[in-house]
């Protein structure tokens, strides 16, 4: 069977930023309370804009740094739980502003793990030999779904966009394995109540402030915990790996506290954990592949190099991808 590997990775954030003290000047929190219980010391938040044009962004810095237009890909994917609007799928919009005439896309909504399931789905394409060249994004505008009055959950959240290509790689390199899980019974603590076909958008939700998240953040921290955690040791040792054979855990990012239990748990040290929550706090689908292009970037991945994606969100949806990085 043919794997399919990571051939280029981008990533992209608006220039404005808000830090702890711009929530302690108007709420009743503070820069100590949210670096010692998130991580988070600041976010990047789009004004002007939608989804599409995050993903855009990302898409335009990994496509060039591949060496290829537009019209090389063939499949795009974008994983997103705030598209442009419910329909159509961003992958649509994305395709046109790309201006990229050669292909098809849809999007996938999977919360927090939008990224990984999107990587599951884009390698299968790829495996199967139906396609050569898919072009995968993660991209989330939190802000537009965001209750800034709201202290439980306004902090958590920022906007960015990111990308990676995905194309057939001949070696024993590219995504490895995958773990991946849902339970729907954890709907209930964390969702977006208004504006889907059970309670469509009125005047009422939006008084009732439905068209924002809701989190029951101690219910939702703990399970996290557990599943990444469980998931990511799952997949190190089902494929025979020891910490020594890992050269970074690659978790999203959504609570520092969460990724330290993880990296115990697989007895990784500190520096074997991408970690960025502090810059960019919780961009739901672009934390990973953010991370991806990051390290990247810094010239610390190498061809070969193990790494354990991992993810938790809403739905409940979770699990870990085992990829030997492939460029
Ligand atoms: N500033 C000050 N106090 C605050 C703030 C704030 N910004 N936010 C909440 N508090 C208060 C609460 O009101 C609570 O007060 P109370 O005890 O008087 O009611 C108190 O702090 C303690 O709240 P806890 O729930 O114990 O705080 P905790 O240590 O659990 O941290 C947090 C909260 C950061 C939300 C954490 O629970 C968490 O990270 N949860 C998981 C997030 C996650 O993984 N989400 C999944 C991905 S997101 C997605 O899929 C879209």
């Amino acid at each position: 069977m043919r794997h399919a590997g990571i051939t280029a990775v981008g990533h992209w954030v608006p220039d404005e930023i808000l830090d702890n003290n711009y929530f302690a000047s108007y709420l009743d929190t503070s820069d100590e309370w949210i670096t010692t219980r998130t991580g988070i010391k600041e976010r990047h938040i789009l004004r002007n804009g939608a989804v599409s044009d995050l993903g855009v962004n990302a898409a335009r810095v990994a496509l060039e740094r591949r060496g290829w237009t537009p019209d090389d890909i063939q499949l795009i994917i974008c994983c997103t739980v705030t598209p442009d609007m419910p329909f159509p799928p961003a992958a649509c919009i994305i395709q046109d502003k790309l201006g990229a005439k050669n292909c098809w896309g849809f999007d996938i909504n999977a919360a927090c793990c939008g990224f990984l399931f999107g990587l599951e789905t884009a390698s299968r394409f790829i495996e199967s030999g139906a396609y050569d060249r898919v072009l995968l994004i993660g991209a989330d505008k939190m802000s537009a779904i965001t209750n800034y009055q709201d202290r439980n959950t306004c902090v958590l959240f920022g906007d960015a966009g990111g990308a990676v290509i995905l194309e057939p790689v001949a070696d024993d390199t590219g995504i490895l394995d995958s773990y991946l899980r849902v339970d729907g019974t954890g709907r209930e603590f964390l969702y977006m109540k208004g504006g889907g076909s059970l309670n469509p958008a009125t005047h009422e939700t939006v008084d009732k402030g439905w068209h924002y998240i809701y989190q029951d953040g101690k219910a939702v921290f703990k399970r996290a915990v557990v599943e990444m955690a469980e998931s990511s040791a799952l997949i190190m040792e089902r494929n025979g790996l020891t910490a020594d054979d890992i050269a970074y855990l690659v978790p999203h990012q959504a609570n520092l506290r969460i990724l330290e239990a993880a990296r115990e748990r697989m007895g990784l040290t500190k520096d074997k954990v991408m970690v960025n929550i502090d810059r960019y706090g919780n961009t739901t689908s672009a934390t990973i592949p953010m991370c991806l292009s990051e390290w990247w970037a810094a010239g610390k991945l190498k061809k070969g190099d193990n790494l354990v994606l991992s993810s938790f969100g809403a739905g409940y949806t979770w699990g870990a991808i085992l990829v030997r990085w492939a460029f």
